[in-house]
């Protein structure tokens, strides 16, 4: 049946009939908001490069976090970038660091806030790799595996409702399951970043975390921008080690990857908008050169359309905000 019987702008006439005919919702509930955490007392440092984020303090993190629960935010995502760091990424491995401590406070000052922790070792090692490098440069996956699992068990200790693996090393999804469950820490979930790529989007973030490698680059962790099929692969090998969610990342420029890895798997999988993403859409917007909110609007709709469950994203508080007014 071809025009004039039919005729899709029928639907499409008012903002009432458009939101009857809408297929893919935005909500609060769809959202997991990246925080970073530096050393110190009642900091708040701006990050330059992404406009509306901040490194806080433990302190700061903590009253932050009341703030966006209040606003109806779900969850967070806590990174943080110790002064200390060596060869090993020992800070990472401190009771008493960071992420413990700012776990700690918030889950006793928002019981109801989910927090997830980052496990990665860029931001603690002096090299800025995301593991262990041996003295020909290369990375040693075996050996990060073990610290990284040894750093899951630390956060899981402390408190954290789950664990998230963003090193893309091979192996490190039952590692961490092994030791956890071996450590009375059954129940934590595992959200791997199974298909992770070595992105020029990750850009800002770096600043945020200081955690850009001294030297070389990320590939050969990091997928490859050109592959979608190796994304099934490395889905497929961390939901057999254990991992509970699967994440795409970077979001934008893989939605086809969202695609195939929901249409694979019964998971929920989660899409992270990276910090390049979201920063590209402030910069033209400061510039008055695009609508940050309707940009934020439509990319979110996008990721959640081509088939992610949730979303990180820097944009998640104001979305919340947003999303109440627009009720
Ligand atoms: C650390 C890590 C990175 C991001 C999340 N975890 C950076 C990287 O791999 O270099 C990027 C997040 C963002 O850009 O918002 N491994």
């Amino acid at each position: 049946m071809g025009f004039p019987l039919s005729r899709p702008r029928r639907l499409r006439q008012s903002d009432a009939w458009r939101r009857l005919a809408r297929e893919t919702r935005l909500s609060p509930d769809d959202f997991v908001y990246p925080m970073f955490l530096v050393p110190g007392k009642r900091v708040r440092h701006a990050v330059e490069s992404m406009p509306g984020v901040s490194q806080f303090s433990v302190d700061q993190c903590v009253a932050e976090a009341e703030r966006i629960a209040q606003l109806g935010v779900a969850a967070i995502i806590l990174f943080s970038a110790p002064a200390e760091k060596d060869a090993r990424a020992s800070a990472f491995l401190d009771p008493d660091g960071l992420v413990p401590q700012a776990v700690k406070g918030i889950k006793a000052a928002c019981p109801g806030l989910i927090v997830w922790t980052d496990v990665c070792l860029c931001s603690a090692t002096d090299h800025g790799h995301c593991g262990h490098v041996l003295p020909s440069g290369a990375i040693d996956n075996d050996s990060s595996v073990e610290t990284l699992a040894q750093v899951a068990l630390n956060y899981a200790r402390a408190g954290a409702d789950a664990v998230a693996p963003s090193d893309m090393m091979d192996g490190r999804v039952l590692a961490m399951r092994r030791l956890l469950d071996r450590s009375g820490f059954a129940t934590t979930p595992i959200v791997s970043y199974a298909a992770k790529y070595a992105s020029a989007f990750y850009g800002p973030f770096r600043e945020a975390a200081d955690s850009a490698p001294a030297f070389g680059d990320r590939r050969s962790y990091q997928m490859d921008p050109a592959n979608a099929r190796e994304a099934l692969r490395e889905v497929k090998a961390d939901l057999e080690e254990g991992a509970d969610m699967v994440m795409v990342k970077p979001a934008g420029p893989y939605l086809d990857v969202i695609r195939r890895v929901r249409e694979a798997v019964d998971v929920p999988v989660a899409a992270y908008q990276v910090s390049g993403e979201y920063s590209l859409i402030k910069a033209a917007s400061e510039r008055g050169w695009i609508d940050e909110r309707a940009a934020a609007f439509e990319t979110l709709t996008g990721i959640k359309r081509a088939g992610a469950d949730l979303i990180l994203t820097y944009f998640a508080p104001q979305m919340c905000q947003w999303l109440k007014e627009a009720r």
